[in-house]
């Protein structure tokens, strides 16, 4: 029997290194491990817990892509998961999209971890219980073949998709999951997606999902979608500028949960739309 690889190091969890980016500090990439491909009773340790019904985001969002495919009749055979920090949409892609799905993010140490889960389609972390206590949890992935789409994984960042080359390219769908409110300019992350058809095909899917849970420390004020001055909501910008280019196909507030530990969540509720290109 082979041993899963250790996605990361349990002594980790508490050390906080200046040098890393946000999102790539062991405990972030704890949490997000969690939250992609925890059981449900890794994430909570007593049955019926409040916020049992906000498990399984990445499955939640690839169901709903999936279903407005099938719906609008729009074939994937490529897909791309941008923002995807550990990968859980892009495996949970993999199970319907025909191709090839890959994700990317700027993180370098997320893309590592996504990988080292995908070629092994398992692994083991640390979660922190109380004080300097921790948990170890075993997650899988499915194994690649049959069925299955390759699911690959890219360092590169959202606004900049072309500097990735044939592999952004032409895709039949895209998803951008808690990822604008993230970027440094959110519109330039849209508008490669409006205004060109370089890296979404006509009649291609994209799914934008988001908390719009803005901070100074990812992009200036200036730059958030949702205008301060005209106190237009963000759920409303991010319409105005995909329907110049696309059609609404569906919308929902999709909850998830970040783990702190067994008795503290972070629960926020992304703002989700769908929209086929025109
Ligand atoms: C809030 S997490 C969301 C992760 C995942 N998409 C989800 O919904 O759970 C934001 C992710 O975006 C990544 N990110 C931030 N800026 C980015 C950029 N310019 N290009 C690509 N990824 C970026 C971060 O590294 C992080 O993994």
């Amino acid at each position: 029997m082979t041993v899963p690889p250790v996605l990361l190091k349990g002594d980790d969890l508490f050390e906080d290194d200046p040098t890393l980016g946000p999102y790539e500090n062991t405990r972030d990439l704890s949490k997000y491990l969690l939250m992609h491909y925890g059981r449900i009773d890794d994430v909570f340790e007593r049955p019926h817990h409040p916020l049992a019904t906000s498990h399984g985001y990445p499955q939640r969002l690839s169901d709903l892509l999936e279903l407005c495919a099938l719906r609008s009749g729009t074939r994937v055979r490529r897909a791309l998961d941008v923002g995807c920090s550990v990968g859980g949409v892009a495996h949970a892609l993999g199970g319907w999209v025909e191709e090839r799905v890959t994700g990317i993010d700027v993180s370098p140490r997320s893309i590592d971890v996504a990988r080292t889960l995908h070629r092994h389609g398992c692994g083991t972390f640390s979660v922190v219980q109380q004080g300097p206590y921790t948990r170890e949890v075993h997650v899988r992935v499915p194994v690649p073949g049959e069925g299955r789409a390759r699911v690959d994984f890219e360092v590169g960042d959202a606004c900049d998709l072309g500097l990735l080359g044939e592999t952004t390219r032409g895709v039949d769908a895209a998803v951008l999951s808690n990822v604008l409110d993230r970027v440094a300019d959110p519109e330039r992350c849209l508008r490669q997606f409006t205004d060109s058809d370089a890296f979404l095909r006509p009649g291609g899917l994209l799914m934008v999902a988001c908390p719009w849970s803005w901070y100074p420390a990812y992009s200036d004020p200036e730059r958030w979608l949702g205008s301060s001055s005209d106190h237009t909501p963000s759920e409303e910008a991010v319409k105005q500028l995909l329907g110049t280019a696309f059609d609404l196909l569906a919308e929902s507030d999709e909850g998830a949960v970040l783990r702190q530990n067994p008795r503290e969540y972070d629960y926020f509720e992304a703002h989700v739309t769908v929209w086929r290109k025109r």
